[in-house]
């Protein structure tokens, strides 16, 4: 099916016609119109572009509004202030252009495919082996995920990479130990190791002990290793030569690397399975994935003089980067030791994602706190021409998570919070909030409760998160996260599931939408914002910013409880098409409601 041209596409039209009668002279004039509480929408354009004519602004006004040719689309132009227009559109249209995105039998609601798509490949979700995960984790996982749904909704070809910390010196005094310590990394019930975590509904709880149990094994390893490294010199000799048995692909060596990445991986996939969020296997491709391009990156860049040899380092130096000292700060491809460090893989990463994964565009779901780290990289690879014109590369900057003190998110210990606590006191917190909402009507059983609770708690995290703009920290308030009111989840899932309600108890009425029919004031607000979706969709994905989605929901939902307290939907003194009509509104109000919280990765439960 053809995409609907939204009522805004279709104003905008009109008035750039009337302007290009009224102006000839001024090819292309842009009315700037905008959404408008006064009027439905306000042209804004004719002030400037009356200056720029050396006409009076209010007569150039007059003479766009006496060439707009109205049709079945605008009730009404006027012009106001100085020269402002103001533009009413019918109600037949919003009616009818509702209908044609309800049509819609791919259920995009008539949202657009972009024109020219491409390839992103897209690095998100991405811990650390063998170590806890921490929020900074959780907001790339969930960024990253509503990005992914995003971009793929628009028709771009995703490729998705978590690019693990699976790789590095530490590996050498962990597998040390566990030679000498052989069965630290045992499950109590023999595990699954290597296998992928399943995907779908919330959190099963086979997944969640083993997660569990292979973190604390780590954890504990970790510790005791680290103890060792410490405090016993022979054993950090050890350590240190099993790093060279690991770098040069010793067998034995890299079989009990792999152990520590598979109970990671258990860990890993608990985690993400609890978020509800799909991670596959295939597109895990960790620090150590890059190892056989490590020597080839460097050689290019030393050959093509982009890296250079400093203090035993090869480097890559920056005119305008440079420490306090004014001493300049390179990024080092090669370390001194013969070690290859986090550049080089990120490095070679990039010549992978271009070259063999064929991407346009690059993007990093990373901490703001690495901006610096992927400047370099960016410039560095944009030297040796590896990053063309035809490429973007960008890292989405994310803020830090802050506690309700507004300092960095720690327990009171001042160590990190685990993310499995975290999850689980939302999702009580929010079995609570269903439990305690859960009416006679509605009348919910107990696996429901647990279920819809699942859901909104692991929904109000997500939306948290995604709600304010990546770039900006924000605090972690689990009060506010789960609140009824106010721009949460939760409001918006209730919302939801009202209408469902409402559509259930319909009886033989259906939602049928009647052009003909005269709209009141919030039936207009209401199908006007509806018409928008697909603006706020397109928007959202282009710029990667999710909370311009969640900002065009909660409005959506707040119009709607509008609409519900002044216009009776299933009411005996309706004529059966009003029924039949707020019905069809009802209908499209919770179908947008559920594809834009899909595309940020929450559920919109039936029954709440
Ligand atoms: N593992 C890193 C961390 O925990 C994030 C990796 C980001 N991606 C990248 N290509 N460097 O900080």
């Amino acid at each position: 099916m053809a995409p609907v041209t939204s009522l805004t596409a279709s104003v905008h039209q009109r008035l750039a016609d009337a302007l290009a009668a009224a102006l000839p002279e001024v090819p292309a004039a842009d009315p700037l119109l905008r959404r408008s509480d006064r009027a439905d929408f306000q042209a804004n354009g004719i002030l400037a572009l009356a200056k720029r004519t050396k006409t009076p602004p209010r007569e150039l006004a007059e003479r766009v509004t006496g060439a707009v040719t109205a049709g079945d689309l605008l009730a009404g132009v006027e012009v106001s202030g100085p020269g402002f227009l103001n533009v009413t559109v019918t109600d037949r249209a919003i009616t009818a252009n509702l209908a044609e995105r309800a049509a819609d039998p791919e259920g995009r609601l008539g949202v657009p495919f972009a024109d020219r798509p491409g390839t992103t490949v897209i690095d998100y979700a991405q811990p650390n082996v063998a170590k806890e995960m921490h929020v900074g984790h959780l907001r790339s996982a969930v960024i990253g995920d509503a990005v992914v749904r995003m971009l793929e909704f628009t028709g771009e070809s995703v490729v998705r990479r978590h690019h693990i910390g699976d790789w590095g010196t530490q590996f050498g005094m962990l597998i040390q130990y566990l030679i000498e310590h052989p069965h630290e990394l045992d499950h109590k019930a023999p595990g699954s190791a290597g296998s992928a975590g399943s995907a779908g509904s919330a959190g099963s709880a086979g997944d969640e002990a083993s997660g569990e149990e292979a973190m604390s094994n780590l954890n504990r390893l970790y510790k005791a290793a680290r103890a060792l490294f410490d405090s016993d010199e022979d054993f950090k000799a050890r350590a240190r030569r099993r790093v060279v048995d690991l770098q040069a692909g010793d067998a034995e060596t890299l079989a009990l690397w792999q152990k520590f990445v598979d109970e990671s991986k258990i860990y890993f996939y608990s985690v993400f399975s609890k978020l509800d969020m799909e991670i596959r296997d295939a597109d895990v491709v960790g620090e150590s994935g890059y190892n056989a391009m490590l020597e080839e990156t460097c050689r290019l860049l030393e050959e093509s003089g982009v890296a250079v040899w400093s203090e035993g380092a090869l480097c890559v130096f920056f005119d305008d980067i440079k420490g306090p000292d004014g001493s300049p700060v390179p990024l080092i491809v090669r370390k001194s030791d013969g070690g290859y460090g986090y550049a080089a893989t990120d490095l070679s990463a990039v010549r992978d994602r271009v070259f063999n994964l064929k991407a346009n565009t690059l993007l990093y779901v990373v901490d703001a706190r690495q901006a610096l780290h992927f400047r370099m990289v960016f410039e560095t690879a944009r030297r040796a021409g590896w990053l063309g014109d035809d490429v973007t590369a960008q890292q989405l900057a994310f803020g830090t998570v802050l506690g309700k003190d507004g300092r960095p998110f720690k327990t009171r210990e001042g160590e990190t919070v685990r993310l499995q606590d975290l999850l689980d006191e939302a999702i009580d917190r929010a079995t609570a909030v269903v439990r305690e909402k859960n009416s006679e009507k509605v009348a919910l059983s107990e696996d429901e409760i647990v279920a819809n609770g699942a859901q909104i708690g692991i929904g109000a995290v997500k939306y948290a998160d995604l709600s304010t703009s990546a770039s900006r920290d924000y605090k972690f308030d689990l009060d506010q996260m789960v609140s009824l009111n106010g721009d949460t989840s939760v409001y918006i899932q209730y919302a939801h599931a009202r209408i469902r309600s409402i559509l259930r108890l319909s009886g033989d009425a259906r939602p049928v939408a009647h052009p003909e029919l005269a709209l009141a004031p919030a039936e207009r607000a209401l199908g006007l914002h509806l018409d928008g979706f697909a603006e706020a969709v397109t928007e959202a994905a282009t710029e990667y910013a999710p909370h311009k989605l969640t900002a065009y929901l909660y409005q959506l939902s707040s119009l709607y409880t509008t609409f519900y307290a002044e216009c009776q939907v299933l009411s005996a003194a309706n004529a059966p098409e009003v029924v039949e009509n707020r019905l069809f509104l009802c209908d499209v109000t919770a179908r947008t409601l559920r594809r834009g919280m899909a595309l940020l990765g929450i559920r919109t439960p039936e029954r709440l």
